[in-house]
């Protein structure tokens, strides 16, 4: 270690994306070390419109390893983040940076405390798997921090002890996780089946409900599934084995029909699997709820939609929470979706339309609503039994967003959210 003083801070700055399950993962068959029942198949989300930051640093001078989330300094005892940082550690090698003469070596690494600090560029009670992309951003950036020279499929199995789901972060485009065998867990990893680039005509639009609903969580509600449910020993041992070989032939050949069956049936066996755990559990189909509603809306518009056009224009999934992923064929569909979308879920009288539509704007253009007023002028659609009823206010906002990149550190000081000095959040 850098002897002649002991104020040096090293830092590095990450920046991970989000994903969402065109194949679901639900169940554990190992709670500790995460291994799920079966394999799963995601699609990154661009970063540029939902991801997280995370400044991670080291200090001599830190005394003990401490997290901000969002500005908000919160505990690291828990067992998940242990795990992580204990896995990260024990991979960090020699560190040599020249420039600020800092020498770290292997050993050092036990007793050096950590600092870090995590932002989302979305709100992270909007239930978009914030955790997701928050470990595998935490593992990345200490992965570059402490030199570890894993690749993306180890550290995505060091991701996986943070949260399953976060595994498949650590790539862009298409991701499979694959289950693994091993009682360690070593081959439960994330690979690459295609980058961002091999399917961009893809656009994904998020509908976010608004909600005070507290939804049991992913963890506690996939064990009382793993413990009660006889569906979900058929549905990882029969059907997802063989919908993973499709939905990678999907992929492969841009096949956008059999992509959309895939995913929007799995999606909905997710929710069976959830009705058939022991209490159920209710993120689709509590009908006192508002939120139920709008999800059945969006089903049954999608469905007869795509009955109506002969082959599927669009795609929908639904996690653990109330909001809906759409996910349209090309630019042209997704246009006349957000037209129906903002038809049947028009926002507040005062509301402004550069805060109810995030991320690629440029859909509207193409949608030709521009305004409030161009929303209440749009035609109803005709998969909608009641045009008369429009649902106001039931969406908070949407998202337009596509297939995005994976990790990357950044190098611009104006995007690091420690002091570079104190190591502090600035
Ligand atoms: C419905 O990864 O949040 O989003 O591993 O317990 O942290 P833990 O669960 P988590 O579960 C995500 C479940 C899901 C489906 C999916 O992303 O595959």
């Amino acid at each position: 270690m850098a002897e002649e003083s002991q104020k040096w801070v090293l830092m590095v700055t990450a920046q991970t994306p989000t994903n969402i399950a065109v194949i679901k993962y639900w169940g554990k068959r190992d709670e500790t070390l995460i291994l799920p029942v079966n394999d799963s198949i995601s699609v990154t989300l661009d970063p540029e419109h939902l991801c997280t930051t995370t400044t991670v640093s080291v200090s001599p001078a830190f005394d003990q390893d401490r997290m901000w989330l969002n500005g908000k300094e919160i505990s690291l005892s828990g067992g998940r983040f242990q795990s992580c940082l204990r896995e990260i550690r024990s991979r960090a090698t020699d560190v040599h940076d020249k420039e600020k003469g800092i020498k770290i070596t292997k050993k050092d690494w036990e007793k050096l405390n950590v600092h870090i600090a995590s932002y989302n560029n979305f709100p992270t009670a909007a239930g978009l798997a914030s955790s997701a992309a928050g470990f595998a951003c935490l593992v990345f950036a200490l992965s570059k921090l402490m030199n570890a020279n894993e690749d993306h499929s180890q550290l995505s199995a060091i991701a996986r002890r943070g949260s399953g789901s976060a595994c498949r972060s650590l790539y862009g485009g298409f991701v499979k996780w694959i289950m693994g065998k091993d009682e360690k867990g070593t081959d439960s990893l994330a690979v690459q089946l295609a980058d961002e680039k091999h399917w961009d005509e893809l656009v994904i639009v998020i509908a976010v409900v608004s909600s005070q609903q507290k939804e049991t969580s992913s963890t506690t509600g996939m064990r009382d599934t793993v413990e009660t449910s006889l569906l979900l020993q058929h549905r990882a041992k029969e059907v997802v084995p063989k919908r993973i070989l499709k939905m990678e032939e999907a992929i492969k050949n841009r096949d956008f029909a059999s992509f959309a069956q895939l995913a929007c049936t799995d999606s909905n066996q997710f929710h069976a699997v959830c009705l058939d755990t022991c209490p159920p559990i209710f993120y689709m189909n509590d009908t006192s709820h508002r939120q139920a509603s709008f999800l059945n809306l969006i089903i049954s518009l999608v469905e007869k939609w795509n009955r109506a056009a002969g082959t599927p224009q669009v795609a929908y999934t639904f996690d653990a929470g109330p909001n809906a992923v759409l996910i349209a064929r090309n630019r042209e569909t997704a246009a006349l979706l957000v037209q129906k979308l903002l038809f049947c879920f028009p926002p507040k009288s005062d509301a402004d339309l550069n805060s109810f539509v995030l991320g690629d704007k440029s859909i509207l253009k193409d949608a030709g609503v521009e305004s409030l007023e161009a929303i209440e002028s749009l035609p109803a659609p005709p998969e909608i039994k009641d045009p008369s009823q429009r649902h106001r206010g039931d969406v908070s906002y949407f998202i337009c967003t596509r297939p995005g990149r994976g990790p990357v550190v950044l190098s611009d000081e104006s995007q690091f959210l420690l002091n570079p000095e104190t190591g502090l959040p600035k």
